[in-house]
């Protein structure tokens, strides 16, 4: 179990990282992907991954981990509801969550943000853990500023 501290610590320097390990002659795809494994592989989650948004669909794009559901309409599941509301949901038991996509029986929790410019949504971040309640605020807080920083970096 790690304290909100060192999560913060980690986080913090995961923000460098990012910002060292972008690098515009590589394809965008190449830059996501650091992203995710910087992610998954300093907190050891389940799965990390984007969906973009083409239409009323998510469509998977980049992700860590194990081959995963490849297209979410908008209003459902986790992602589908995160692309119909604009807002971060966290989900503590996922099964819980009325209309959850189970593209695995492992998962136990998850966090969805989305990314957004000029109040349009590009894409998610979906991340998922095997631990219940595994995502808190300290999390929002920081996959927003990353997803942000993706944005703005017009990755996606
Ligand atoms: N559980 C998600 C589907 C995507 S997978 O977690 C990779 C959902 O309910 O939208």
């Amino acid at each position: 179990m790690q304290t909100s501290t060192n999560k913060i610590e980690k986080y913090e320097l995961i923000l460098s990282q990012i910002d060292a390990a972008f690098d515009k002659e590589l394809d965008n795809y190449t830059n996501l992907n650091h992203v995710l494994a910087i992610l998954k592989y300093t907190f050891n989650w389940f799965w990390t991954g984007f969906y973009i948004l083409k239409g009323d669909t998510l469509y998977l794009g980049p992700y860590q981990g194990m081959i995963a559901c490849t297209k979410i309409k908008v209003g459902k599941g986790v992602c589908g509801t995160v692309a119909a509301i604009l807002k971060t949901l966290i989900v503590d038991d996922v099964t819980k969550f009325e209309g959850y996509i189970a593209c695995h029986a492992e998962p136990k929790s998850e966090i969805v943000v989305p990314g957004i410019k000029n109040d349009k949504l590009l894409f998610v971040l979906d991340i998922d853990d095997l631990e219940y309640g595994a995502f808190d605020e300290v999390d929002k807080l920081y996959l927003e500023r990353i997803v942000k920083s993706i944005v703005d970096e017009d990755f996606i």
